[in-house]
């Protein structure tokens, strides 16, 4: 069974998809960590690359992403990449790269690949409309702008990154909107997803809602 679920920065996807896959026993697929280790492999060599150079390096790319005990992990020439595909420098990085074709074909191939090892939850903005179009159960999850700064915010200060509420603002403005007007793959919910609007839930009370509609599908076969 495939579960797949879209919307913007700050939404809780990738908390809420981490504790789902948990509750579930699904593999927890987080392809904007996809989109983070290419921005972040590219950028040891060059940053600000163009399409043309990209698509240059990306089949010499050193990058291999498997699934391991429940988990997405990404290797760079053999070495496990965690925390430092995280920063604000390479989320926009990935924004910005996540736009050319061939950066979109090659993770897509890699993501399809991994959607056949079994029940997963794929998390990411185009992973109902493009990457698992077939997935038995898709969500939009969405909240209002204020919720999501806020939501953002406390996760960068938790990670001893000072951010103020302004800066938080406009950085999310600008992500929501190349990510949406972006002319290949743009987040916008597929026509037959769910749209769950988490402003006024919290962690758990979304979680429980998907837990519930996964297992209504199930029972339904
Ligand atoms: O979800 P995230 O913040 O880790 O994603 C980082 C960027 O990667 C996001 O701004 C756009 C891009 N991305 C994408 O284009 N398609 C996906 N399925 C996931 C992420």
């Amino acid at each position: 069974m495939i579960i797949a679920i879209d919307g913007p920065a700050g939404a809780g996807k990738s908390t809420v998809c981490r504790i789902l896959a948990e509750k579930l026993r699904f593999v927890y697929l987080d392809t904007g960590a996809m989109y983070r280790s290419v921005a972040w492999a590219l950028s040891l060599d060059k940053t600000g690359l163009s399409g043309e150079e990209i698509a240059d390096r990306l089949p010499r790319l050193p990058l291999v992403f498997i699934l391991k005990d429940g988990a997405l992990v990404i290797l760079h020439n053999g070495e496990e990449l965690t925390g430092q595909i995280r920063s604000m420098e390479i989320a926009d990085e990935a924004s910005r790269i996540s736009r050319f074709e061939p950066v979109r074909s090659y993770l897509l191939n890699w993501q399809r690949k991994l959607g056949e090892q079994g029940d997963i939850v794929a998390e990411g903005r185009d992973t109902t409309t493009v990457v698992f179009p077939q997935a038995e159960l898709k969500v939009f999850l969405t909240a209002d702008l204020t919720s999501r700064v806020d939501r953002r915010r406390r996760e960068y200060v938790l990670k001893g990154i000072d951010v103020s509420h302004d800066e938080m603002e406009r950085r999310i403005r600008e992500r929501d909107d190349a990510d949406s007007k972006r002319a290949l793959a743009p987040m916008r919910a597929a026509e037959d997803a769910i749209i769950l609007d988490t402003s006024d839930l919290d962690i758990p009370q979304v979680v429980d809602i998907l837990v519930e509609m996964a297992k209504d599908l199930k029972a339904r076969g």
